[in-house]
């Protein structure tokens, strides 16, 4: 019913030579066409190399961040229709290490994706509870939060598609994986609220990526949990075998 779709953020690694040696390492790993949507979220500077690197394969392009501004004095911001132009599809958006790190907000993570959207780019809304909060808690009410400020103002018929990617802060690049229980049931509230905020169908077709340590050896059984629907993978897309494996999971029954 919903295609599997899965990203691999590279967040700030790989030079234009690297990029473009791990995409083509990765298209001869993976079937010209396959059941799954795939994703590379180099960094801005590789951008045009792999989009060269992955032409006639199935493997699609995403940025990992932009302005919300098509254009303008914003000193060192990449707007989204500059990534169209370079040949993105997706825009992976409210990161937690571009909360942590670069002040990111509910409130900009908003305007970002109107701005996506109106350059018919389709984003990756990332949400996802810190450890502290998990511990306390708050971790449906973090995340109900991240999604409605997120997606404030926004009606059914904004968009033909967006992508939540549901990160746990305590389990990226920390080798600590939600288990698949814990996140299904975070998958199975972002996906209510979705249906409060667009409607029942919308929230069926919408895909929700989990991310956080993902690798050859829990891809499947995060899989097979109803309510997700691919991975946004850091560290295990930065090379081309493992990421490929990932790719390549086994679907349950
Ligand atoms: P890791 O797969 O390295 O834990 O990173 C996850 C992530 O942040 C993807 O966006």
């Amino acid at each position: 019913m919903r295609k599997p779709v899965i990203a691999g953020n590279w967040k700030m690694n790989k030079t234009k030579l690297e990029s473009i040696k791990l995409v083509t390492e990765l298209r001869n790993l993976i079937p010209r066409t396959t059941g799954v949507d795939i994703i590379i979220a180099p960094p801005f500077t590789a951008l045009t190399y792999v989009f060269e690197a992955i032409s006639g394969s199935s493997v699609t392009l995403a940025a990992q961040n932009c302005h919300w501004e098509d254009s303008g004095a914003y000193t060192g911001e990449v707007s989204p229709p500059m990534l169209k132009d370079l040949g993105c599809s997706y825009v992976i958006l409210g990161h937690s290490e571009r909360r942590q790190y670069f002040g990111e907000t509910d409130s900009t993570v908003n305007k970002k994706l109107k701005s996506v959207l109106r350059s018919d780019l389709i984003p990756i809304m990332c949400v996802g509870e810190s450890l502290e909060e998990r511990r306390q808690e708050k971790t449906f009410s973090v995340v109900e939060g991240q999604m409605k400020k997120g997606l404030a103002g926004l009606t059914s018929a904004d968009f033909s598609e967006i992508i939540i990617a549901y990160e746990p802060i305590w389990a990226i690049g920390t080798g600590e994986t939600a288990t698949p229980a814990q996140a299904q049931e975070v998958h199975q509230l972002i996906r209510k609220i979705l249906g409060e905020l667009f409607g029942k169908n919308k929230a069926v077709q919408t895909r929700i990526q989990y991310g956080g340590s993902v690798k050859p050896e829990n891809i499947d059984e995060l899989m097979a949990q109803e309510d997700i629907d691919g991975a946004l993978v850091g560290g295990a897309s930065l090379e081309a075998r493992t990421f490929a494996k990932i790719i390549n999971f086994k679907p349950g029954d």
